[in-house]
């Protein structure tokens, strides 16, 4: 234990350094408390004996002080004035004892032992309470862990009736999150959003494989039915409070096919009625489908679908993000090329 003297009293200071350091304590003595709380820029103590009546400032002054600095030393404050209002502005400030002159030797080693009982098990708990948080701190990241997976599982799940559009998902993730960055949102929708993007087309599940996987062009009718996967999609994750990821997902698979004009499916929604998720994985999933090969068609060259995407711009898409898609045409192509099918 390091423990720190200050009395303005030469004698009494002599004093308790000799009966501390007989006990093999280590003393910091100083006369002046100005000196003292200098030192305590570059000493740590662990208990402290402040001297009451000092002339530069006094033991209650000077005991504030110190636990401005380090509210966790343990000061004694040496008092002859056996006044109750000194104890309590003592006692207010943060003073833990107190110790009467004319200092008794075996009283001080009682307190000091005591103290260091106290420090003791502080130290234990202030161990316990930091193994408790990094116990937590695991925990929880486990447990995101595990989310994470669940939901990189319903994507794959989203992906697996639809080989041709295998990465297809991961790549719409990635491409939003382009956006996303770039539009500057905050950290909750970007992480949303990554996480709920590969989840728009999940309600593909519930298309029939004759529409789902036909070859060629849809009919009309049966392209009324195919709209139907951003409704199913939305009900199957809607339903799920305490899941944001999932939640997210349903806006993002409801709204992925609304156009910024008002001419998208399956509400017509327009502008900011739509849900600024489903805005930017609507930009990302059409670059997508453009730049991939489809049952019906070829893969469009990527500058043939930038500008497409360019042309759409206050049409199909919102022209803030689709301009910042535009911007980031590097970024774009580095997931084109490194996820490609
Ligand atoms: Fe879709
Ligand atoms: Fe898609």
């Amino acid at each position: 234990m390091k423990i720190l003297i200050v009395d303005d009293n030469e004698i009494n200071v002599i004093l308790l350094e000799e009966v501390l350091k007989e006990k093999g304590y280590e003393t910091y003595s100083f006369l002046n408390p100005l000196e003292a709380l200098k030192s305590l820029e570059t000493n740590q103590y662990d208990l402290a004996f402040i001297d009451y009546m000092m002339p530069e400032m006094n033991g209650v002054e000077l005991i504030k002080k110190i636990k401005e600095k380090d509210k966790e030393i343990i000061c004694i404050m040496v008092t002859a004035v056996n006044s109750n209002e000194t104890k309590l502005e003592a006692l207010k400030v943060g003073a833990n004892e107190f110790l009467s002159k004319p200092i008794d030797t075996a009283e001080i080693i009682i307190r000091v032992e005591n103290s260091e009982k106290v420090i003791k098990s502080n130290k234990i708990l202030k161990d316990y309470s930091h193994t408790l948080e990094k116990e937590v701190k695991e925990a929880t990241k486990k447990l995101m862990a595990a989310e994470y997976e669940t939901l990189s599982a319903l994507s794959n799940v989203a992906e697996y009736r639809d080989e041709d559009t295998h990465l297809h998902t991961k790549r719409v993730a990635f491409y939003s999150n382009i956006i996303a960055q770039k539009a500057g949102l905050d950290e909750e929708t970007k992480d949303l959003l990554f996480y709920a993007a590969p989840l728009h087309d999940i309600g593909k599940i519930g298309i029939a494989d004759n529409i789902l996987l036909k070859p060629g062009k849809l009919t009309d009718e049966e392209f009324e039915i195919m709209k139907t996967h951003t409704i199913i999609g939305y009900d199957m994750l809607k339903d799920f409070p305490n899941n944001k990821y999932l939640k997210a997902g349903a806006e993002v698979a409801i709204t992925h096919h609304e156009k910024f004009n008002g001419r998208g499916y399956p509400y017509g929604l327009k502008g900011d009625e739509i849900d600024i998720k489903g805005q930017i994985v609507a930009i990302a999933d059409v670059f997508d489908a453009l730049t991939s090969v489809r049952p019906y068609k070829k893969a469009w060259p990527v500058e043939k679908a930038f500008n497409l995407i360019e042309e759409e711009l206050g049409q199909q898409f919102n022209p803030f993000f689709g301009q910042i898609f535009l911007d980031n045409k590097d970024e774009v192509l580095e997931i084109y090329n490194k996820y490609k099918d």
